[in-house]
């Protein structure tokens, strides 16, 4: 169990330190409800641009804007008190310059209190995450299956299942690390490939679809929970949550449709 600082949140520096160690628990968190319930649990929490997804109904990340961001942030701050918790940088807030990326990276951290953020891409990024790290902000990055260029991808795919792809995504891995990075988000990256850049990173390497030898694990916690009919293959589901709703609120409908509901203990009595 980390240490924990006055604020009695753990820090990105006792993040860090746990290369090598007992794996990170870390998962994704939008609303202050689910926060709660995961913070006991988890070292790390990321308020992931998945929110597009799982709470907008977008069909990527790509719509998802740093206002979002930061809404869901706060609540997901408001909801926890020990968890490390990471924002994501969404899709058109840190790509043009290191100076915009600041600006907006600054506005997440000093509005909702987050610890840091994580942003997508591997070389072309490094500047941007060095420029960030020697102002004041802690920076996750993450590569190999990157959301936020799907488009450039033509899809969601595993990346390094080949040999051949390997030293691209070892170069991009190896820019985060040399940038400053604190930790490194390896997603959908071939389990050999993972492995390696675990063995070879000074900086935790969090997997998800990735590899059980990475420093930390992390999943969309709406995937382990079976909120969703599909869930991706790299995912197990440790509940089936969608089906427990589904099965309350039938019984709701046909208590409501047969005024079964509300019942004497649900209706208010009247006072003189
Ligand atoms: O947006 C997200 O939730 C993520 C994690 C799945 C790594 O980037």
């Amino acid at each position: 169990m980390s240490k924990q600082t006055s604020t009695g949140r753990i820090t990105v520096p006792e993040i860090a330190a746990r290369k090598g160690g007992e794996p990170l628990v870390t998962l994704t968190a939008y609303t202050a409800p689910m926060a709660k319930l995961l913070d006991p649990h988890c070292e790390l929490l990321l308020v992931g641009d998945s929110l597009g997804n799982v709470i907008y109904g977008f069909d990527s990340t790509l719509p998802v804007t740093l206002d979002m961001m930061i809404h869901h942030t706060g609540a997901v701050m408001r909801g926890s008190e020990r968890a490390c918790v990471i924002t994501d940088m969404p899709f058109g807030s840190y790509e043009e310059s290191p100076e915009v990326a600041f600006r907006n990276a600054a506005r997440i951290v000093a509005e909702t209190g987050a610890a840091g953020v994580k942003l997508e891409g591997g070389v072309e990024m490094a500047p941007t995450i060095r420029f960030l790290v020697n102002r004041g902000i802690p920076v996750m990055g993450h590569v190999g299956l990157r959301p936020q260029n799907v488009n450039v991808m033509g899809g969601f795919k595993a990346q390094g299942r080949k040999r051949a792809d390997w030293d691209a995504i070892i170069a991009d891995a190896r820019a985060v690390e040399d940038a400053g990075a604190f930790a490194i988000v390896l997603e959908g990256v071939a389990e050999p490939l993972a492995a390696h850049l675990t063995e070879e990173l000074k900086i935790v390497t969090i997997g998800i679809g990735a590899s059980a030898s990475c420093d930390g694990q992390i999943l969309v916690t709406d995937d382990l929970l079976g909120m969703f009919e599909f869930t991706p293959k790299f995912v197990k589901r440790y509940a089936e949550l969608g089906s427990i709703i589904g099965e309350a609120v039938k019984a709701y409908a046909e208590d409501v449709r047969a005024r079964r509901f509300p019942g004497e203990a649900q209706t208010y009595k009247m006072r003189d």
